[in-house]
């Protein structure tokens, strides 16, 4: 799908990079010629991957709580030592669901700690060394299709990334004219221990997400990590403070008023509607 020196010298953060979708990002970009980055809290995860990986090309595995400020500038610039990162991707995320009126305040700052904070601190990280340094840089973040709607018994999250999405769409202006681009993917299910095992506990959530996705699949950490891998690379230069939804059209399927007639009309049904000639 791309050439193979695609991101040659890029250096790149993924943070969450040590499972599911943040590994699939890794993998994919080493392949393309990166430098990457992983960081996460599970240092044994993060050696594991980095393992497994090394063989496409560098890799580096940072434990580092995105949570704390103290921790993400720690990381940022032991990176920076070795050289400046050229990409940042907001991918650690927390979420689980639950009833909304159950959360004690510490199950809303889990998540909402992780997912806005998280990414606020990398972001302004990365983003204040780009800019006195008078460096260009990209941020991807990884929403969530429920991010400009909402969604029931996933609350912190959904407000979280609501957040994710307004920072990615104000900072692509006040920051575009120096270089920094600002876009987000907002998938929809994509099978990984870490979002199936909490969001759909149960093989009949899975089966309902199924039957409601125009395409009948779920999505794959290939199709994830492509369109990650295009919307880093210099080629989508001029994509700038845009959120890429990416759910097989189960968000648009939702959303149309007619678009459960196709499941209740049968072709008997539709020949009868015909205007007889
Ligand atoms: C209610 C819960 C809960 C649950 C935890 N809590 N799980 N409350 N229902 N299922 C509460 C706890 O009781 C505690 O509150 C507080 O949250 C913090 O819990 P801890 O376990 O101490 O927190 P921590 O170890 O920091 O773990 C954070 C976490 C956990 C978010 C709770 O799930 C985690 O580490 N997640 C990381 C990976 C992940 O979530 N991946 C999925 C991303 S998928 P009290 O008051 O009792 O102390 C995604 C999009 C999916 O985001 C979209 C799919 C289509
Ligand atoms: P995952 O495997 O659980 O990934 C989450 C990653 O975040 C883990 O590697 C985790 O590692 C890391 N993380 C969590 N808290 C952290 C913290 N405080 N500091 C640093 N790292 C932290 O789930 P996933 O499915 O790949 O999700 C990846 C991203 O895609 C998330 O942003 C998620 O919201 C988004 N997404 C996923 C789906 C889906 O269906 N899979 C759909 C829509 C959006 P540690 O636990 O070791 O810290």
């Amino acid at each position: 799908m791309f050439h193979k020196d695609l991101l040659q010298h890029k250096r790149i953060l993924i943070t969450g990079g040590g499972t599911g979708l943040g590994k699939g990002m890794a993998s994919r970009f080493l392949e393309l010629g990166a430098t990457v980055y992983i960081c996460g809290r599970r240092e044994e995860v993060l050696k594991a991957t980095a393992d497994e990986l090394k063989t496409n090309g560098p890799i580096h595995a940072i434990a580092c709580d995105v949570r704390s400020l103290e921790a993400v500038e720690r990381m940022i610039e032991s990176i920076w030592k070795e050289g400046a990162l050229d990409i940042l991707v907001n991918n650690a995320a927390g979420n689980f669901i639950a009833r909304t009126e159950e959360l004690s305040p510490r199950a809303w700052e889990s998540v909402i700690n992780i997912v806005l904070m998280g990414t606020l601190h990398c972001t302004m990280a990365c983003g204040r060394r780009w800019l006195a340094a008078k460096r260009s840089g990209t941020v991807l973040s990884i929403s969530a299709t429920y991010a400009p709607v909402g969604s029931a018994y996933v609350v912190p999250s959904a407000v979280s990334k609501a957040g994710v999405e307004a920072l990615t769409r104000s900072l692509a202006v006040e920051w575009g004219n120096r270089g920094i681009r600002m876009n987000a993917i907002a998938p929809g299910p994509i099978p990984t221990q870490g979002a199936f095992s909490r969001l759909l506990p149960h093989s009949g959530l899975e089966a309902v997400a199924l039957d409601r996705n125009p395409l009948h699949r779920f999505g794959t950490i290939e199709e994830l990590a492509n369109l990650a891998a295009f919307l880093v690379s210099d080629g989508s230069g001029y994509i700038n403070g845009e959120v890429v939804r990416m759910d097989g059209g189960e968000f648009l399927q939702g959303a149309g008023e007619f678009s459960a007639v196709g499941r209740v009309l049968t072709d008997k049904d539709w020949e009868s509607l015909r205007p007889r000639k």
